[in-house]
């Protein structure tokens, strides 16, 4: 299997600031998660908020992607989480631009940011929140496995799962 790094930390403004901002210090292929974000960001500059230990909020830096491949990077996050939340089953769907539904309600987000010099992608941030046992969203159109399966889920064993299988599927990708 292909190595990967691994970080956990308690509290950060955002997982995916986070890794931008320390994208040279850490290699290919490294992940961080956090039990909390207290800024963190979802798409079209939205804030994304997420209970403390309820959710999955985690991010991926990939090193120096072919630009022809960066589709490939969104290709691969879509099938692993499809397949990770089908395996409970669980019908979901992807919406456009980068959120996965489950009947008309948002399950998880995708966030993929990029720093670019020419042909080459620096770095390639791809940062996932994807809601595990929170209940209540403030009215939003949002859902979690809880309110879905009817029962808390184990947030670590969900996690290292979805780690697992992402990293198995990556290396069909060619990233
Ligand atoms: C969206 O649907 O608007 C995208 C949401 C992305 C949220 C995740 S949580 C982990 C990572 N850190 C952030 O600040 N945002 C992403």
């Amino acid at each position: 299997m292909i190595p990967y790094t691994l970080l956990e930390f308690d509290t950060l403004n955002s997982t995916s600031d986070f890794l931008k901002e320390n994208h040279s210090y850490f290699p290919h292929l490294t992940m961080i998660r956090a039990n909390y974000q207290a800024k963190g960001r979802g798409q079209f500059d939205r804030l994304w908020f997420s209970n403390k230990n309820e959710n999955i909020m985690f991010s991926i830096l990939l090193k120096e992607v072919d630009i022809k491949r960066v589709g490939n990077v969104k290709l691969w996050i879509l099938e692993s989480l499809i397949t990770f939340i089908n395996s409970f089953g669980i019908n979901c769907y992807f919406k456009e631009p980068n959120d996965i539904y489950v009947d008309d309600k948002k399950l998880c987000g995708i966030l993929i940011e990029t720093q670019t010099s020419e042909v080459i992608y620096d770095y390639v941030v791809v940062g996932i929140g994807l809601n595990i046992n929170q209940e209540d969203f403030n009215g939003l159109p949002a859902t979690s496995f809880k309110n879905i399966l009817k029962s808390k889920q184990d947030l670590k064993k969900l996690f290292t799962k979805l780690v697992n299988l992402m990293i198995k599927d990556y290396e069909r990708y060619h990233i």
